[in-house]
């Protein structure tokens, strides 16, 4: 199986260091204007100005006809199973409730949970691939893929079970038995959270990659998160957080404390915890979706992080609470919008970095010889368009393992 990419208007390669970029990296997308690409047996082959790659006459030839070529889009933080949604709860909010206030009557992700228990197997494999074909449309071909709406052992398994299903999008499992105390040990947070680490994380660690917490004060505060995560380390998982959300509550902190992979949301950390995460080399995952959806107007400050050096992502945080929107180019609007990053360096953390916080910086994010041959043809012909309109669907086709996997 050989194919050639020929005929883009810029191939986007991000061909640079073999490690997550930073500072001024971050604006460096190598960009090929007249380039093509081989793959062989779902593998980059080589990548090249089109005059210097040999295409032999049994090699099948894709036309990209004036448009962006890049590496699909990595979303490096989603909660895509579960069952029903919370229209309902939406609509409340846009009358004035808050997100804080109806979680503590009971909805928000209890809701969520109490709708997932009830539902097979099957049917949350269901739901989830109508949501992956919104990711195909918007041009994502890798997400990460977290539990969190089982809380019990039988219903986390269920869902680290359906996230292996996830296809064709390639689905890497995190495991958030951490996610809320769910409603029969309401009052008991210590109960639970001896639950989670003797019962639950030995069945779980087998079928995920990750695990997250959402350390949050009044959910689960650090010293508890911290006793989670060390023994999800001790089972071999990498950890990653929801940290500093809601309030500023130490865990951006506790992640450089821990070596995590990556620090999430990170609306309320200060100037202290950004220079924590770069001592400690921790990646920060900014969701401006949730900041959005959530009608706040706090916003990470991803120009501080920048200039501090840390290897920023940015994700969708796709959920039926805080943010629903499977959008990557969605994100990078609100990137350039609201935090003031330049297409350039939202395009690089939502693809190599983003890869790179996964483990999977040498498999995917970039179009270089020897990775996977994960790739969109965006109807664009300049890639700042990706973030410059918005409330579109930008992809035409996405090739996955070098096949053709969605198209318009
Ligand atoms: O990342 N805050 C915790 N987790 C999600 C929200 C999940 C939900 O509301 O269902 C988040 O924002
Ligand atoms: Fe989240």
């Amino acid at each position: 199986m050989k194919l050639a990419v020929v005929g883009g208007s810029e191939l986007v390669t991000l061909a640079g260091p073999a490690r997550p970029r930073t500072g001024a990296e971050l604006r460096e997308l190598a960009i090929l204007r007249d380039g093509a690409m081989l793959i062989r047996d779902g593998r980059i082959e080589k990548v090249g100005p089109r005059a210097e790659i040999a295409i032999d006459l049994d090699t099948e030839i894709i036309d990209a006809g004036g448009r962006v070529v890049m590496a699909g889009f990595v979303d490096a933080h989603t909660h895509p199973v579960f069952a029903g949604n919370r229209a309902d709860e939406f609509e409340k909010r846009a009358e004035g409730a808050t997100y804080q206030e109806i979680a503590a009557a009971g909805g928000g992700i209890r809701s969520t949970v109490r709708k997932t228990r009830a539902a097979g197997e099957d049917a949350l494999v269901s739901a989830a691939s109508r949501y992956v074909t919104w990711f195909l449309r918007n041009g994502t071909t890798t997400i990460e893929a977290k539990s969190g709406y089982g809380l019990s052992i039988d219903d986390e398994l269920k869902l680290l079970r359906a996230i292996g299903r996830i296809a064709p999008v390639h689905a890497v499992p995190t495991f958030l038995g951490a996610h809320e105390i769910p409603d029969e040990f309401r009052g008991r947070r210590e109960a639970y959270v001896d639950f989670v680490i003797g019962e639950m994380l030995p069945r779980a660690a087998p079928l995920a990659k990750f695990c997250d917490v959402f350390c949050e004060p009044r959910v689960f505060p650090v010293a508890e998160a911290r006793r989670v995560l060390q023994a999800a380390r001790e089972r071999g998982l990498g950890l990653r957080m929801h940290a500093d959300q809601l309030e500023n509550g130490g865990g951006a902190l506790l992640a450089a404390e821990l070596g995590a992979a990556t620090a999430d949301h990170l609306e309320h950390s200060d100037s202290a915890a950004i220079a924590a995460l770069a001592r400690a080399g921790v990646q920060p995952v900014l969701l401006p979706g949730a900041v959005y959806a959530l009608g706040s107007k706090r916003y990470p400050e991803a120009r501080a992080m920048i200039a501090a050096g840390l290897a920023v992502v940015v994700a969708t945080d796709f959920n039926p609470g805080s943010s629903p929107t499977p959008s990557m180019p969605m994100i990078l609007s609100l990137a350039a919008t609201q935090m003031k990053m330049t297409p350039a360096e939202s395009i690089s953390a939502s693809t190599i970095n983003a890869a790179y916080s996964l483990g999977l910086g040498n498999e995917i994010g970039s179009l270089e010889a020897g990775k996977r041959a994960d790739f969109v043809i965006h109807d664009c012909a300049d890639h700042r368009e990706l973030a410059y309109f918005f409330g579109v669907e930008p992809a035409r086709a996405c090739y996955i393992d070098g096949q053709l996997r969605w198209s318009r």
